[in-house]
This record gives C-alpha cells, structure tokens and sequence, in this order.
C-alpha cells in the first residue's frame, strides 16, 4: 500500500509481516507438489474392470457398512459397497467443489477491494484450478463405474450451477431450494464486493473442510501407506493426491478465516449478519447423518428411492418385498453402523467449535453449533420411520 497517496484503508495486510509468509509458503509449496497433472493422468487410465476386484477404501468405509445389508452381504457385494461409498462420497464432494470454485472467485474479488491482497486472489486461483481437475477425475471414475454396474445414474448427476444444490440428498422441497438457491446468489453477490464477507466465507469452507478431513485421511490411507502408491487401485491413488491438495486448501481457510481477519475492519452489524447465517446455512446443511455414508451429512430418506433401486439392480437382485424389509432393517433400526455415524457427527461438532472459538464475531448459537448438537439418534429413527412407512418406490 502507497502511504504517501490517499488510501481508502489505514491498516495493510503488510503490517501483519507473518501471516505474509505464511500466505506465501502456503502458495509456494502447493504450486510445488500440484497434482493436477497427475490426478488427470491416473483418472483418465481408469478402467472399472482392472480394480473391481480391489478394496478401494478401508473396509469400514463401505455405503451403509455395518448394516442388515453388510451383514449379509457375500464378499462381492462387499466390495461393491466399498466402491459405492467412493462414488456417492465424492459425488457429494463434487458439488461442495463447484460451490467453492465460484465462491473462492467471487470472495477472492471481494478481498482485491482492498490494498495488498494479491498473494490471497494468487493462492485461490491455484486452488480452483485444481478443483476443477479434481471433479473431472472424481466424475470420471464415478460415471464409469455406474454406467457399468446399473447403466443408470445412482448417485452422479451431470454437471451443474451451485446454485441446483449443495447437498446432494438434503431435506428439502421446491419452496426451500428456491430459497437457499436464493440466499446463495445473495451471498455470492456480498462476498464479491465485500472484503469481510469474503474473508468470512473461509471460516464457512474452513468447515466443511474440516468435515472433509476427517473421511478423507481414512480414504488416502491405503494409498499413502503403501510402499508404491501407483501399484493401489486407481480410485485410492486419486483420494490419496486430493488429500495432499486438500490440506494446502485447509491451511490456506485457516489463515485468511483468522489471520487475516485481524487486518480488516472490525466487521458493522449488517456483516455480522451476513456472516452469522451463513454458518446458520452450514449447520443446517451438517444437521443430518447418514448411515448409507459415514462422515456425509445427508438427509437418509432422501437416499431410501436411490438405495431401493441399488438393491433390485442385478448386484443385489433382491424382489419388491425384500428391498423395502431391507430399507427397514438398514435405516430404522438401531446397527454398529448407524451409532459410527452419530459418533462422528458427534465429532465434527466438537471440532466445528474448535475452529470457531477464536472468532469475535460468531454468535453464541454458531459458537456451540446448537442446530447441529440437536441431531440425535433418536431423532433419526423417528424421522427415517416416518419416512419409510411414506415411502413408495418411483
Ligand atoms: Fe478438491
Ligand atoms: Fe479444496
């Protein structure tokens, strides 16, 4: 910043020398060890019929392990499951990617409103870049393995706006995706001309992040402990490579959503708001878990029509009756599998507050994530109860 000409701000990123470094170090190392080359170059050998065979992720990291289904399952089935889990995971982490390609864009330009912050736009544009190349390789391999096994959609879809969703299987109607689509328009349009509001979408992204975190080391793992990743399936050398990006991605939420926090203008109370409901927005998306997808917060009877279809396809081969005994057994009783998936919702709570407790600014209802603590395994089985005795296949 020019201290001799005029200046719309008295205070600089410069002045905070640290969080400089930090900024550029982060930057510096990610453009190192990028893996965008790589990630594309491994998705597009992917071939479903040279891994189906392999476990793809760590056993417990199946679609709706320790269930009725995964009791039952034969080892095939099994493996099936472990690959479904990876396709439906990352169709989810698909539309947060979209999400966060237009909203790093758009916080990016409301953070060049000010003075000195060309280190930051540098840094995200490094990040959406290789977003992009992420959903590429997760769709890739997703689609594959669908349009063999069902040569239907389950859990992809085609390419789309932030805007359609950004939970995949949410708890939603017409009336209330017209709403959030209209909330995130508004917040896209504020963060763009707003340095606070931009900074503060990574506290947002710095949570689901967080939430990322916790499944995909378990995803990297067989690929990160092997002697010679390139010799594990193609679809865990990928969740390997996206971990190592995604953790530069999770610094850099960390330092813009508290380090450079400090050198911005305290925020008015029309920014509070703002900032306020969109964490508001994240627990009501997180409220949920899913005993389909461990770590995934998606609303379970959203998922009973996808799930009835997967056990009548030929992989299950199951008739009417016993598909809906099935969506019983799974999603209304209590299982080994439905109490990990409390635990680890439980879990992204205490770590949610975790990363907000130093934020001035964050109302006591974000502060202790008191929407989210309110989800309850009691709570789930009454609504997937309700659900199911409404369910009837499409
Ligand atoms: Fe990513
Ligand atoms: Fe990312």
């Amino acid at each position: 910043m020019n201290s001799t000409l005029s200046q719309r701000q008295e205070r600089s990123l410069l002045d905070d020398p640290r969080t400089c470094q930090t900024i550029a170090l982060n930057h510096r190392r990610n453009k190192a060890q990028d893996h965008t080359g790589e990630i594309d170059a491994v998705a597009a050998r992917f071939e479903y019929a040279a891994c189906r065979d392999e476990w793809w992720n760590p056993e417990s990291y199946s679609l709706l392990y320790g269930t009725a289904l995964w009791d039952g399952a034969t080892a095939a089935q099994r493996r099936l499951l472990n690959h479904l889990y990876w396709v439906a995971y990352y169709a989810q982490i698909i539309s947060a990617e979209i999400a966060t390609i237009l909203l790093n864009q758009t916080s990016a330009a409301g953070l060049a409103s000010l003075e000195d912050f060309r280190p930051i736009c540098d840094t995200l544009d490094l990040e959406t870049a290789q977003e992009r190349g992420h959903i590429q390789a997760f769709k890739t391999i997703g689609e594959a393995v669908e349009a063999e096994l069902f040569g239907e959609r389950l859990f992809t879809y085609p390419m789309r706006s932030m805007y359609a969703e950004t939970m995949l299987f949410a708890e939603t109607d017409r009336i209330r995706s017209f709403w959030k689509g209209l909330q995130l328009r508004a917040f896209s349009l504020l963060s763009s001309g707003n340095a606070f509001i931009g900074c503060q979408y990574f506290t947002v992204r710095g949570l689901r992040t967080l939430n990322g975190k916790m499944v995909q080391h378990a995803l990297a793992a067989p690929a990160s402990r092997a002697a010679d990743p390139a010799a594990t399936p193609i679809p865990s050398q990928i969740s390997r490579l996206h971990f190592i990006d995604e953790s530069f991605h999770f610094t850099s939420s960390c330092i813009i959503s508290r380090d450079v926090l400090r050198s911005l203008h305290p925020p008015t109370p029309f920014e509070r708001w703002v900032a306020n409901r969109a964490l508001r927005g994240c627990q009501r998306d997180h409220f949920h878990f899913s005993v389909a997808i461990k770590g995934i917060f998606w609303h379970d009877p959203a998922l009973f029509s996808t799930i009835y279809r997967l056990l009548r396809s030929p992989a299950f081969d199951m008739d009417d009756r016993d598909a809906r005994e099935m969506l019983r057994r799974c999603f209304t009783e209590e299982s080994a599998g439905l109490h990990e998936a409390h635990r680890i919702h439980r879990e992204a709570v205490e770590s949610y507050r975790a990363y907000v407790a130093p934020l001035d600014y964050v109302s006591p209802d974000n502060r202790e994530m008191r929407l989210m603590a309110q989800s309850t395994l009691d709570g789930y089985l009454a609504r997937t109860r309700a659900a199911l005795a409404r369910f009837s296949p499409a």
